[in-house]
């Protein structure tokens, strides 16, 4: 995970006009996926499901509960979910509104239960019910699955016989229009190019008198929503719950990648703090109280991630200032009813790229994660979800219906996990997991480290010297003179600090006053046996420092330190002690030497190697904070078998020409 540099961070206020405009920023990001969601359900139905006004205002709500799940420590947005577009519309055609709502809330609590289920046994069942080669075919059904809807609205459908050129002219100049800002856009204009395409659609739209004003004359200024509520407006029924409720599976896989992401961004694991127990409790909860509402399902909005990303302000309260808002804008009667004359040729126009664009985040799915088609279990899975989600099936069992989005949904989770996966492939999942952890871990504790107290040598030469070092084809003569050279230059940035000692001296010339080292301050402790390889580098710096030696080696199955040897100068506790090994890796070796030395009375240690990891660093900072650590170059992580990554191989084995 990249070290994000945030302006300003999760719980920071800004000053309240910068507040206002950060807020707006976001409502701006969220608005135009927000309201289509409705808009295109309604038109998918061919009836009124939901509005944009209870849309809003629970995609607000949503995002406040949000933040008080998560304690405010995540800055997600939540906006109506695209993914439900066509589940809810086909819930309403078969169970009525309230079925389709009932729904929604169904999706709320799967997400509170599998929350729960995250709370007691962990997450890694997630990613063996939900692999890539599930989630990615169902991300390209969410968004092909909405093509049919973008075509009869830009009315170039095989069923109209009068092409009405004007609408198709709005629909292609829209679809231009979010097309560049797409490719072209700067900053912020980039994050909103459905906004703009919508915007700019509209307004050749009332050029062109394709604009009903009625509406909004009609409209007051402010009007309350027309929330749906259950018992009052309609009896919760389980008509649609087949339809809707499997698409949860896959938003919760979206959830989990968006959370990823916005992680990296602002430089802190979100997975971990709050939880993905917390982030998936506050997101079902906002979905469970939308649908209460007469709302659609909430998700995690990836336009207000980019905002994130790009004004490096992650605060909450904007976040939570952007949510209320929303609530606002729904109350605005004048302003609701304004979006509700957007012609249909302009909301096709932003849907041609839309759908594709989800579909393609499928496609992308597949080709990051590497899904292999030429093993011929992903290409069933994938091939009979793909016919399934798009060729309209649907199951009727009793007053149950399953349709295809959600039948391919369940076919592919069960599918994968009924197929068998050959030795090989099993052997590669394993593997693929076991270097995801190794990688998480890495970066885990790369982040963790405290940079400040670290030195890493940067400097050319020293990369140049390391690149040779490293390189597997170097012999042991060479090998062994860089490490004592490399072990020199750190002796150097080691000394940076030395107190020097006033004296006089005569040049040739003339008399003067000069400082030097007083050596006997200083005792050099190599960890046998790779340690000595740096000890000649460090004798030629300082060769009247008195040298101690610790044996030992590193257990190759426990990775523990196994010592055999100690043996130090009896003065080591008034010395300042400068500890050698080349490799720091899980730290076992270097907390050990440290924990002797601390034993035999020393106060000044510090730790000079070639070669770190991020996993041993992080540990001798957190056991040993008053010891300074030197090094070469800070490497990426540790291998399954505490070697480091890219590393240089078992230094002691180069150095002593032992394999
Ligand atoms: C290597 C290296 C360190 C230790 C680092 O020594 O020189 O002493 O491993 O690993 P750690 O940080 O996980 O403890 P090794 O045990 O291979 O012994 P050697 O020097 O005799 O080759
Ligand atoms: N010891 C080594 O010599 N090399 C490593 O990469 C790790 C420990």
């Amino acid at each position: 995970m990249s070290q994000a540099k945030l302006t300003l961070d999760v719980n920071e206020k800004p000053p309240v006009l910068k507040w206002i405009i950060l807020a707006l920023q976001h409502v701006f990001a969220m608005f135009g996926a927000t309201i289509l969601v409705p808009i295109l359900v309604n038109s998918a139905a061919g009836e009124t499901v939901l509005t944009i006004p209870v849309a809003l205002v629970t995609s607000g709500i949503g995002t406040l509960i949000y933040i008080l799940c998560t304690k405010g420590r995540s800055p997600v947005y939540l906006g109506s979910s695209f993914a439900f577009i066509t589940p809810i519309a086909v819930g309403a055609i078969k169970a009525g509104v309230g079925g389709a709502l009932t729904g929604v809330m169904l999706v709320g609590i799967i997400y509170v239960i599998v929350a729960i289920i995250i709370c007691i046994i962990g997450k890694d069942w997630l990613s063996k019910i939900l692999p890539p080669i599930v989630i990615g075919p169902m991300i390209m059904i969410i968004g092909l699955g909405l093509a049919p809807t973008a075509i009869s609205e830009i009315g170039i459908s095989s069923d109209i016989l009068n092409l009405d050129y004007k609408s198709i002219v709005v629909a292609v100049f829209t679809f231009v229009i979010t097309a560049v800002v797409m490719l072209n856009g700067k900053g912020f204009l980039k994050v909103i190019p459905f906004l703009i395409g919508i915007i700019s659609g509209y307004i050749l739209s009332v050029i062109l008198g394709l604009v009903d004003f009625t509406p909004i004359l009609e409209a007051s200024f402010f009007s309350i929503p027309d929330f749906i509520l259950p018992f009052v407006s309609y009896t919760p029924n389980l008509g649609a719950a087949m339809v809707i409720a499997p698409i949860a599976l896959v938003t919760i896989a979206e959830h989990i990648g968006d959370h990823t992401a916005l992680s990296t961004i602002i430089g802190k694991d979100l997975i971990k703090d709050p939880g993905l127990n917390r982030t998936l409790l506050g997101d079902g909860i906002a979905t469970f109280a939308a649908g209460l509402l007469g709302g659609p399902a909430n998700t995690t909005y990836g336009e207000n991630t980019s905002v994130v990303g790009m004004t490096k302000i992650a605060s909450v309260w904007v976040i939570g200032l952007a949510a209320i808002f929303a609530i606002l804008l729904g109350f605005l009667g004048k302003f609701t009813a304004l979006v509700s004359t957007i012609p249909n040729a302009v909301l096709g126009g932003v849907s041609l790229i839309l759908y594709g664009f989800i579909a393609v985040n499928g496609l992308k799915v597949l080709i990051e994660n590497r899904v292999d088609f030429s093993k011929s279990r992903n290409v069933i899975i994938a091939s009979s979800m793909l016919v399934l989600g798009l060729g309209g099936a649907a199951i009727n069992i009793s007053t149950v219906t399953i349709s295809g989005m959600s039948l391919a949904a369940i076919v592919g989770v069960l599918l994968n996990l009924l197929l068998p996966k050959d030795k090989e492939e099993n052997e590669e999942d394993e593997k693929k997991v076991e270097d995801y952890n190794i990688e998480k871990e890495g970066e885990e504790s790369m982040e963790e480290i405290k940079k400040e107290d670290i030195v890493v040598l940067d400097h050319p030469l020293v990369e140049h010297k390391l690149s040779i070092l490293r390189d597997k084809n170097t012999g042991t003569k060479e090998f062994r003179e860089l490490v004592s050279e490399l072990g020199m230059f750190l002796c150097y940035e080691a000394m940076r600090d030395a107190v020097l000692d006033e004296v006089e001296i005569e040049t040739p010339l003339q008399k003067i006053s000069s400082r030097r080292l007083n050596e006997d301050k200083y005792a050099f402790l190599p960890i046998l046996r790779a340690g000595t390889g740096m000890l000649d580098g460090l004798i030629k710096v300082i060769p009247n420092a008195k040298i101690g030696h610790i044996g030992m080696y590193r257990d190759e199955e426990t990775l523990e330190p196994v010592r055999y040897f100690f043996k130090v100068p009896s003065d080591i506790k008034s010395r300042e002690v400068l500890i050698l090994d080349p490799m720091l890796a899980t730290g076992g070796s270097g907390c050990d030497a440290i924990e002797q030395l601390k034993k035999e009375g020393v106060k000044k240690i510090k730790f000079l190697c070639l070669i770190a990891a991020p996993e041993g660093v992080k540990k001798m900072q957190e056991e040993h904070p008053d010891v300074k650590i030197y090094c070469a170059a800070l490497d990426e992580k540790l291998n399954e078998k505490g070697y480091i990554l890219p590393g240089l191989g078992d230094a002691g084995d180069r150095i002593f020409g032992t394999k």
